[in-house]
């Protein structure tokens, strides 16, 4: 199943010319939709003239090798292990969903353009990459859409229920999952078509709805971490006050309240964060 490449049981009705074609149109779709997005919702505008408010408000100049080493602390944390997450879960779920897409769209693209026809002998590892990234995504995406969601979990709602905000995971979920049965029917006939064709429907629907989806998430959460970070590296903390660290003794002085209401230890929050999650519908 690993010693060729799915995309050459196509080569009867589609040229490499016109496969690779499509993954060019799906990523100029991607670019298109993401500068649209940001002109639409206009977070351009709105991450400048934030960034200049937090300027205006802080409280010391952050260097140049101190933003490049919040940017790669960015890149570590925020963006290769969810650190976003609080919940193991959601995290878990993130990771697997996200490692996969980038798994399942890198070997496509080498699949595709590195080894075209049954010409170039495919390397059996990338092809059980190509498997194994779907089969990540859909782990990953499954288990979110059927125990994670909010909309499922806390409030009560149906798995069934669509709404237009679930666009972005549902066509990721149909991409990956009818690409693996696409592979999985080789030789089947009218079925195998039929994967196919669900196949790449779903993936033109993810690729082009970029504008209408969650998609672009992916660029815009990096760069609101990073922007983050800075604010509380300069001081200006989004205007937000600074409360300094509550177990130091002289804002004790300042503040007497804090010990009694805190405890000893006013790290330690109580059992009061220990509350059950909202389930109850
Ligand atoms: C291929 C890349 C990615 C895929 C397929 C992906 C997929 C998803 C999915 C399906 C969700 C909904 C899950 C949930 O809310 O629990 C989600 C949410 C989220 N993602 Fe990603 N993601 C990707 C990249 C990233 C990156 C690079 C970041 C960077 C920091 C990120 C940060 C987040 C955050 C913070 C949420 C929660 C958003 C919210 O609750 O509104 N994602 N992502």
């Amino acid at each position: 199943m690993f010693d060729t490449s799915p995309f050459h049981d196509l080569l009867g009705s589609l040229s490499p010319g016109v496969m690779q074609a499509y993954v060019v149109l799906m990523f100029l779709a991607v670019i298109a939709g993401t500068i649209m997005d940001v002109i639409h919702k206009k977070s351009a505008q709105y991450f400048f003239e934030n960034s200049q408010k937090a300027k205006k408000a802080a409280k010391r100049t952050v260097s140049g090798g101190e933003k490049v080493s919040l940017a790669v602390s960015t890149v570590a944390s925020e963006v290769l292990t969810s650190s976003e997450f609080c919940n193991p879960k959601r995290r878990l779920s993130h990771l697997l969903t996200m490692y996969g897409t980038v798994i399942f769209i890198a070997t496509t693209i080498i699949l595709i353009f590195a080894y075209p026809t049954p010409a170039e002998p495919v390397s059996g590892g990338v092809v059980a990459l190509w498997h194994l990234g779907a089969l990540m995504v859909c782990v990953g995406g499954y288990w979110f859409w059927f125990a994670i969601r909010v909309n499922l979990n806390s409030e009560g709602n149906p798995w069934y229920r669509f709404v237009p905000a679930d666009l972005f995971i549902v066509s990721l979920l149909m991409m990956t999952t009818f690409a693996l049965l696409w592979s999985l029917t080789r030789g089947a006939g009218w079925l195998n078509t039929l994967f196919f064709i669900i196949f790449i429907a779903a993936s033109t629907t993810l690729f082009c709805t970029v504008l209408w989806s969650k998609f672009a998430h992916m660029f815009f959460k990096p760069a609101a971490a990073y922007q983050k970070k800075l604010t509380r590296a300069d001081g200006s903390q989004e205007n937000l006050p600074d409360i300094g660290d509550l177990s130091d003794p002289d804002l004790q002085a300042r503040y007497p309240d804090i010990p009694t209401y805190m405890g000893d230890k006013p790290g330690y929050m109580g059992l009061g964060i220990k509350r059950e999650s909202p389930n109850h519908y």
